[in-house]
């Protein structure tokens, strides 16, 4: 169909990018983008009208998203049209429009591109040898100056490099690590520096990407003392370890897994050097509030719990609920990899599994019609009741409403 509405049009349409890649490693992508030879928004509009696509138009970049009714999205982009080989020149055939297109990307394997109009459909374009650098499984910049244009890069060969089990290449590495030395991260925005670091954390396994980032001295560039070594690896380990046990048990609520390690990262600074970070990488307010304050809090309760752990002195299910019920889960699953006392990791675990859920039979509207006035006593005695159930003191609601009686 894309290449239908291209026809009509005119234009040459391509598929390209990740999709590309991912389609010849045969691994699953979702993520289509289309780029167009002329006018992409234009494009977008024909193929909305005729399949039904809500149009996203974004005209100061000549991109627009095609929203599927089900949801399913497509990006379209608009390759630059004129291309000169000369200056002065008359601009050339329009086929270099995409090669000039694919070009201005990161790394050769991601510069493939699939041809979608009927006289060419499915023939593959690769310019700068991104099939066989697929098959040497080697990621490589198209010339030496791709980490300065953007340093952003940067991290995400690391991405791709440790997602793909694919391997720098020599000169790409050599180029890498001049990058860093003359400090061209410095130039990079601290939100976008960020948002690369989110990506990294959020891959399935992020442990040894994050490894790498601190052996190519990108993550001293976050913090210089922000480092993986030693007990922060260990601790990254078991951050993993958790967040994998705690997915597995599927209890409906997701969770932020990026949160955790960056948890880890920050475990070996102390909280004016968070602070410095979360400033310098411009962390939106949530998070910072989560880095910062919240964290202190984590240290502090799983500080007591392990203390109270070691009185020897059994804690009621009600008490180790108090105790925790105010972290988020992300926090709960740092303190499990962080500590080291057996018991206190059992009990957080308890909690995780069995106690974080426990609710009150009965609720407000049950309490409204025994006469109570609704106020803040509403909740202190719900949380009596939970207490209660946690204790296993009352088990159906006519326990409940006879203790709220009494
Ligand atoms: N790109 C780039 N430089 C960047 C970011 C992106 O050259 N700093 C290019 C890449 O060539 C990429 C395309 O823009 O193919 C789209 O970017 P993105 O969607 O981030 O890349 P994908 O390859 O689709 O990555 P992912 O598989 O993680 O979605």
């Amino acid at each position: 169909h894309i290449g239908e509405v291209g026809d009509f049009l005119g234009q040459n349409v391509f598929v390209v990018g990740g999709f590309v890649r991912d389609l010849l490693l045969r691994q699953e992508n979702f993520d289509i983008d289309v780029v167009v030879e002329g006018d992409g928004i234009g494009f977008a509009e024909e193929f909305g009208r005729r399949h039904g696509c809500r149009v996203r138009a974004h005209r100061k970049f000549a991109t627009a998203v095609l929203v599927f009714p089900d949801g399913f999205k497509i990006d379209v982009a608009s390759a630059r049209t004129e291309y000169y080989l000369e200056p002065g020149a008359l601009p050339t055939v329009e086929t270099a429009s995409i090669k000039l297109d694919l070009y201005r990307r990161d790394f050769t394997i991601n510069t493939l591109a699939i041809a979608m109009n009927r006289a060419h459909f499915g023939e593959l374009l690769d310019y700068f040898g991104g099939q066989s650098d697929l098959r040497e499984k080697a990621i490589r910049v198209l010339h030496n100056l791709s980490f300065v244009e953007d340093p952003t890069r940067m991290f995400r060969a690391i991405r791709f490099e440790q997602r793909l089990a694919f391997q720098l290449g020599r000169h790409t590495e050599h180029l890498l690590k001049s990058a860093v030395r003359m400090g061209f991260l410095e130039k990079v925005s601290g939100p976008r520096v960020f948002n690369e670091m989110l990506l990294i954390l959020r891959e399935p396994d992020p442990l040894p990407a994050i490894a790498r980032l601190d052996e190519l001295g990108l993550l001293a560039y976050i913090h210089p003392r922000m480092s993986c070594r030693s007990e922060i690896n260990r601790l990254l380990a078991a951050a993993k370890r958790t967040v994998d046990w705690y997915e597995l048990l599927y209890t409906g609520e997701g969770c932020q897994r990026w949160q955790v390690f960056f948890l880890c990262l920050f475990s070996g600074l102390d909280e004016s050097e968070v602070n410095q970070v979360l400033r310098h990488l411009g962390m939106p307010p949530r998070y910072a509030e989560f880095f910062g304050p919240e964290r202190e809090t984590v240290h502090r309760i799983v500080h007591q719990l392990e203390w109270r752990c070691s009185q020897r002195r059994n804690l009621s299910n009600s008490e180790v609920y108090r105790m925790l019920r105010e972290l988020p889960i992300e926090a709960l699953l740092y303190g499990m990899a962080r500590t080291e006392h057996e018991e206190a990791r059992r009990l957080m675990s308890h909690f995780v599994t069995h106690l974080r859920s426990v609710v009150s039979l009965i609720g407000g509207r049950d309490l409204q019609s025994m006469g109570l006035k609704p106020g803040p006593c509403y909740g202190e005695i719900l949380n009596k009741l939970v207490a209660a159930r946690l204790d296993g003191l009352v088990s159906t609601r006519e326990d409940e409403l006879r203790l709220v009686r009494r």
